[in-house]
């Protein structure tokens, strides 16, 4: 197996309020995904997951260390490349979902692959065969707000599927679901990566997701170790 994406020596540290001393999120700590497995990372609230997560995905320079996409390090990108690189390797499911509140439901998903160049008919195709393996094709011309929170985070993981990514890094992607659609969901995910070959970073505080994985991270003080 080849690693994809590596974290490595990564430290990140945040600025206090009052200009005076720093909170250290992370402290020089590694970690490395392989093509075509499954990795959760675990960890008290308020550890560093997320930001572990946004740094992994290109979206925030570390202090130290390097984060390597097949062995290139991406913040050596122009912030042109950079913006690229997400837009066609990674596909984001944010903690908080992100959805553009102008947009209807599947016009939030069809966006990722008009930035990418496709044409408005192939993206609508495939947004809407995305709805419907979620299971909600009639919430389609819905916004954001006109959707329950389930709905929301499915639209979310509908949109990172969109550009047919290497990655996806999700932060808490089932945190809203019932158990029903925990499952549509993960069953997704488990059959795309054996389809096609896709790599899966998932923050997840629940058990029995995590045991699904190939590999459990804990986060803690500042440190990743893994279980
Ligand atoms: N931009 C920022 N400026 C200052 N402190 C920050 C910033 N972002 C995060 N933090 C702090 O860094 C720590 C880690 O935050 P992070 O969001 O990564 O935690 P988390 O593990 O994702 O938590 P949760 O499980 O609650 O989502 C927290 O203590 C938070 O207050
Ligand atoms: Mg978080």
């Amino acid at each position: 197996m080849s690693t994809i994406l590596e974290g490595r020596d990564i430290t990140k540290r945040f600025a206090n309020e009052s200009g005076n001393g720093s909170l250290t999120v992370l402290e020089d700590t590694s970690i490395a995904i392989e093509k075509g497995s499954v990795v959760t990372v675990v960890g008290a609230s308020g550890c560093g997951k997320s930001t572990l997560l946004h740094i992994l995905g290109g979206l925030d320079k570390p202090d130290a260390g390097t984060v390597l996409w097949d062995e290139e390090p991406i913040y050596d990108m122009s912030k042109e490349s950079l913006a690229e690189f997400r837009n066609k390797k990674l596909g984001f499911v944010f903690q908080f979902h992100h959805l553009l509140p102008e947009f209807t439901a599947v016009e939030n998903i069809m966006m990722p692959a008009l930035i990418h160049g496709e044409s408005e008919e192939d993206a609508h195709d495939r947004a809407m065969n995305l709805l419907e393996d979620f299971g909600i094709p009639g919430r389609a011309e819905h916004r954001p707000t006109q959707l329950s929170g389930g709905e929301q985070q499915r639209v979310a993981m509908a949109r990172a599927l969109m550009n047919k990514p290497d990655l996806i890094l999700a932060d808490e992607p089932t945190g809203n679901l019932d158990e029903k659609n925990t499952e549509i969901l993960l069953k997704l995910l488990f059959d795309l990566r054996t389809k096609e070959d896709v790599s899966i970073l998932l923050i997840t505080h629940e058990k029995d997701i995590a045991e699904r994985s190939d590999i459990i991270y804990e986060l803690s003080k500042g440190k990743l170790s893994a279980l």
